[in-house]
């Protein structure tokens, strides 16, 4: 009886941890998704901003590479706008998704002449594949 019961405790264990287990796959999926998404999308920033660890490289925008978690306007080797540089902020999915709505939103004098993008899931993927990037 009591071998019995534990075994059944057993089995309702490993039932318990499959059925835990498959939304995080479900989550992981859907994350990979969204960021190869994202990736893609970066091909709207691509025009002016780099995304690539370390690179010297200065086009129109800063390197994106790194960016959460750092200050705005702050990267070293690129010239701001005064505007930017004093927003004062650290970049976090927040920011980055206001700023995708409308840059001048968070700094309205900034250079970065962009149309926003009104598609709340597209900026949701640029925001994972940004965020991908460490
Ligand atoms: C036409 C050129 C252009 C395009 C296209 C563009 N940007 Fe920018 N971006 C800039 C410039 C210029 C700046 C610097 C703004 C300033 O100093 O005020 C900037 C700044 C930024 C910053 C601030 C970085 C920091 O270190 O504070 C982020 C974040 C950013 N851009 C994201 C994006 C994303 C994501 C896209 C694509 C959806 C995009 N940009 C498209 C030109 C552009």
């Amino acid at each position: 009886m009591q071998r019995k019961s534990g075994r059944l405790l057993l089995a309702s264990g490993l039932l318990a941890a499959l059925v835990g287990a498959a939304p995080a796959w479900a989550q992981a999926e859907a994350d990979a998704a969204s960021v190869a998404r994202g990736k893609r999308l970066f091909m709207r920033c691509a025009a002016c901003h780099e995304a690539v660890a370390g690179s010297k490289l200065v086009k129109t925008g800063p390197n994106l590479h790194g960016l959460f978690g750092r200050s705005a306007g702050a990267l070293p080797g690129y010239q701001f706008s005064t505007d930017l540089k004093a927003a004062g902020f650290v970049w976090d999915e927040a920011k980055l998704d206001a700023w995708l709505v409308k840059p001048t939103a968070l700094a309205p004098n900034t250079t970065m002449a962009f149309v926003g993008m009104t598609d709340a899931a597209e900026r949701k993927a640029l925001v994972a594949f940004l965020r991908s990037l460490k």
